[in-house]
């Protein structure tokens, strides 16, 4: 009845479905600080013996040496971390290292262990994301004079500067940032002493040991300590929501990098060949971001849906908990990386955009506010003229600032000639000179805001 592979029948099954070892290991650093500092406030409480505390912290010590040197070992009959590094010190120090377990559960012990693991991952996250503004604003320095056209609908729509461009992506990165300080303040709890839901009967102190593994405060309710991860997902929602943003990067680059457009050279480094187009040169890590990101925002879904509908407190099914969120933090750290790399190599081919923004009639808005400004045109009236003329100019295959002042006074007498100062690229852009626009002045100040903020030199 039980399946040919399992030759033991249902305790095999049992065995490998219950064992987390395989993943949770990972969790190996944060399990033996988690003891280190349950074990000292044992002692200091007089909960274990000063002698007894002294010996399960030199045989955590030695547990850990061997983890680091050999790696965790993987017995699916010690089901997780906390019990193989339980049964590891037995066998090192003898039936002391049962005291360790004295008013504590694994289920406060793998919250905390957890929490753990995810905060150091959003300081990761975090440092990685500030390397990635760094690129960004030195990019985005190098090229606040550089014109590129500005989209809407993928159609050219107005010149904007590359500079300003690449200042969006900080912008996005430094809101994601903040949404990593959030989470990271509110997970900033210990469980550790909730033990299995109801807190426990020993005199413990929550605060030492709180305070030993840098939390703020510990958890004011047992059952919800050991019980939600609304941490781990505060973590993926952030992640999510940085992936986007890191696809939308990406796709900015596949785009730029094909051959239509041009506007990019990506290092080699970056980049592969085909195995049959000589000639091929495929942004695949910035396809790879793109493609992450489902990944990512599939491991936020993945504990969301886990979580759903659990009742208070502890179950198993939140073991689950742990591969979405490891998967997403590596993830997510190397698409971090390749898009710094990517922002920090890459060659922008300057006068290829240049030229896409000369063409497309970016400058008609630019037409239309002349006319309201110097002509004293209704902003929808002008609209109107301007529609005409570069309808005009489409049917002529040129560009608005090569219709002559005759056919643009055909069009509308109220137009002279002090219109074509107007009309160039150049001008476009440096008149958006509100606070935020492209204007390589109002880019060059966003620039040294950034700088500031980011402590750059110079
Ligand atoms: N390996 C378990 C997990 O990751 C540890 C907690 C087990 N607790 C229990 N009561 N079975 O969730």
């Amino acid at each position: 009845m039980w399946g040919g592979r399992f030759a033991e029948g249902p305790s095999a099954i049992m065995r490998e479905i219950n064992a987390s070892i395989p993943f949770d290991k990972a969790l190996w650093r944060q399990d033996i600080a988690a003891s280190k500092a349950h074990v000292a406030m044992l002692g200091a409480q007089n909960i274990v013996s000063a002698d007894d505390a002294k010996t399960i912290t030199d045989g955590l010590d030695a547990v850990a040496a061997e983890y680091e040197r050999d790696g965790v070992p993987e017995d699916w009959d010690l089901e997780d971390i906390h019990m193989t590094t339980e049964g590891r010190l037995a066998e090192l120090i003898g039936p002391v290292a049962g005291r360790l377990h004295t008013a504590r559960s694994r289920n406060d012990q793998v919250a905390t262990d957890f929490r753990l693991w995810v905060r150091e991952t959003i300081d990761q996250t975090d440092a990685g994301l500030e390397a990635l503004q760094r690129a960004l604003v030195i990019q985005a320095g190098n090229h606040a004079d550089s014109i590129m056209p500005g989209f809407t609908h993928l159609q050219t729509a107005q010149p904007v500067t590359l500079g300003h461009h690449l200042m969006a992506y900080y912008e996005m990165i430094r809101r994601d940032r903040s949404r990593l300080a959030d989470a990271r303040v509110r997970m900033n709890e210990s469980p550790l002493g909730s033990a299995a839901l109801a807190g426990t009967g020993f005199p413990i102190d929550r605060d030492a040991t709180s305070a030993a593994l840098g939390f703020d405060r510990p958890t004011a309710n047992s059952l919800d300590a050991v019980s939600d991860r609304d941490f781990a997902l505060d973590y993926l929602m952030a992640a999510s929501q940085i992936s986007l943003h890191l696809s939308r990067l990406a796709e900015e680059f596949i785009i730029w990098a094909s051959q239509p457009f041009g506007f990019v050279r990506m290092a080699d480094s970056l980049s592969t060949g085909s195995s049959i187009m000589p000639q091929k040169k495929n942004p695949d890590a910035a396809e790879l971001v793109r493609g992450h990101a489902g990944r990512i925002i599939g491991a936020c879904t993945s504990l969301m849906i886990t979580m759903k509908g659990l009742p208070l407190a502890y179950s198993k099914d939140m073991q689950d908990d742990k591969p979405p969120v490891f998967e997403a933090a590596s993830l997510l750290a190397l698409s971090i990386a390749a898009m710094t790399g990517m922002v920090a190599d890459s060659t922008f081919k300057t006068d290829r955009m240049r030229q896409a923004a000369e063409l497309g009639y970016a400058t008609a808005t630019d037409l239309a506010d002349w006319l309201v400004t110097e002509a004293d045109i209704p902003f929808r009236e002008a609209h109107h003229i301007t529609g005409a003329a570069v309808k005009l100019a489409e049917s002529k295959g040129v560009a608005l600032d090569e219709l002559s002042i005759e056919e643009l006074q055909a069009i509308d007498s109220r137009v002279d000639k002090r219109v074509y100062s107007a009309l160039s690229v150049e001008a476009s852009v440096a008149a958006r000179a509100s606070y935020g626009g492209t204007a390589p002045d109002q880019v060059r100040s966003q620039v040294a805001q950034a700088r500031a903020a980011l402590d750059i030199e110079g």
